[in-house]
């Protein structure tokens, strides 16, 4: 990475997403907890999610999310300076999911690492390449958001394992000597709520063994009711302090964009806000929770379908395990235009990730899900389909 000249503006010029073309419904999850279609719908949203395929990992959607930002940007790969990773589920615990990004993209020049803040985690990641840029220490800065949660879900847990899905989402930020609108930024974490969502075993206070892996505690664990007072007390005021940092108040946002965990969630902070739902994009009902992954898609899937244009004043809101909580509010600048042929110049078939060597391959598939992945992909579907906070979608495919 070539530090750049002085400190500079920065906007959005690029963004992406990648979604798996397999699909996990509720009528799947009947099939394999006690639930029912109509309690995850009242209680969640959510209708249905993806699932990753046996070859996918979080690098290689978020290889893929992130080449097609920086192809809706007009960047050549090595234009990046730096790459931020936001992930609770990566490929390794090192190499970073980062530097496997760097190689798959085709970048030679990048500084490369990831961010660990959870649900929150691309707003954190937002955060720190909007300081590198500010700073004048880089120019491009890639932040991706990539998830694979469904390899890390027990799936004798009704509570967690009806939340879940993956997928990935990207933007590109860049400098610009043009001044733009304040931005207002807001990050807090509240240690309180470090047990009320995690991963127990495979770190150093309880390394991995047969113990560990026969207790299950290689999968998430989660205490719903507190995660969701906390999310409802914490996301209102998270993204009202950013507002008020970038000068406006709450009636001047044409949209939120909040992390997709759960409807409820979205209308209490609807509320807290005082503003109307048609103010918030949503699309949990398709994707689930996607963790850090959640905010860049719900964008790219909000700007590509027209939700957005130039002047308009966002705020992405996202919370997570932690406890951590984020916000960002920003005025768009780019050509909502772009993003379509930033997505159709990437296909995943275009993306490597680097193999290890000398490794038996193993059957990343969890038993229960071994099933719905082998039966036929769902029929691909164009982006003119997506209709915002829309309940009920046919299964397709964002490939
Ligand atoms: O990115 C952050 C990630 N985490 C979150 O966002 C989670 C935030 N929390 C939530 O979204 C909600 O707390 C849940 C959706 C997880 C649970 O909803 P809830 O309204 O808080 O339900 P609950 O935990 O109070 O459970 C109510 C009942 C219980 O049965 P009893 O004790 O009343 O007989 C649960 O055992 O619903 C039962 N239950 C289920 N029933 C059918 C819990 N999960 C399920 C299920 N299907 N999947």
């Amino acid at each position: 990475m070539t530090p750049v000249a002085s400190p500079r503006s920065v906007r959005i010029t690029g963004w992406g997403r990648y979604a798996p073309a397999q699909v996990l419904t509720n009528a799947d999850l009947e099939r394999m907890v006690d639930t029912s279609d109509e309690w995850i719908v009242s209680r969640t949203g959510i209708r249905e999610r993806r699932v990753a395929a046996a070859h996918e990992t979080s690098a290689s959607m978020g290889a893929v999310a992130g080449l097609r930002a920086i192809r809706t940007a007009g960047l050549d790969p090595d234009d990046i300076d730096v790459i931020v990773v936001a992930t609770l589920s990566p490929d390794y615990w090192m190499p970073s999911t980062a530097a496997l990004v760097k190689e798959a993209i085709g970048n030679t020049r990048a500084a490369a690492f990831d961010v660990a803040a959870a649900c929150s985690g691309f707003v954190y990641g937002y955060a720190t390449a909007s300081a590198y840029i500010a700073s004048g220490m880089a120019r491009h800065v890639l932040v991706i958001g990539t998830e694979l949660l469904t390899r890390f879900l027990d799936y004798r847990d009704r509570g967690t394992c009806i939340l879940f899905g993956d997928g990935a989402g990207a933007v590109v930020l860049s400098g610009s000597d043009e001044p733009t609108a304040p931005v207002g930024i807001e990050l807090t974490t509240d240690p309180q709520g470090a047990y009320m969502i995690w991963l127990p075993a495979g770190g150093s206070k309880a390394p991995s063994s047969f113990e560990t892996i026969s207790q299950g505690q290689h999968k998430i664990r989660m205490e719903g009711k507190e995660t969701y007072r906390f999310a409802t007390r914490t996301l209102a005021s998270t993204g009202l302090a950013a507002v008020a940092k970038a000068g406006w108040t709450p009636g001047d946002v044409d949209l939120i964009i909040p992390h997709q965990a759960n409807i409820r969630i979205i209308e209490a902070v609807a509320k807290g806000l005082d503003l109307p739902m048609d103010r918030f994009f949503v699309n949990v009902d398709r994707y689930g929770n996607t963790s850090a992954a959640s905010v860049p898609i719900a964008l790219a899937e909000a700007v590509n379908s027209g939700r957005v244009k130039p002047g308009d004043k966002l705020v992405f809101i996202a919370f997570g395990a932690g406890f951590t909580s984020g916000a960002v509010a920003l005025e768009w600048t780019a050509d909502p235009a772009r993003g379509p042929i930033g997505e159709a110049s990437v296909s995943p078939e275009d993306i490597h990730v680097r193999q290890p060597v000398d490794w038996d391959s193993v059957d990343p598939i969890p038993p229960a899900l071994a099933e719905i992945l082998a039966r036929p992909l769902p029929v691909a579907l164009d982006l003119s389909d997506v209709a915002p906070g829309e309940p009920a979608h046919p299964a397709q495919s964002v490939r």
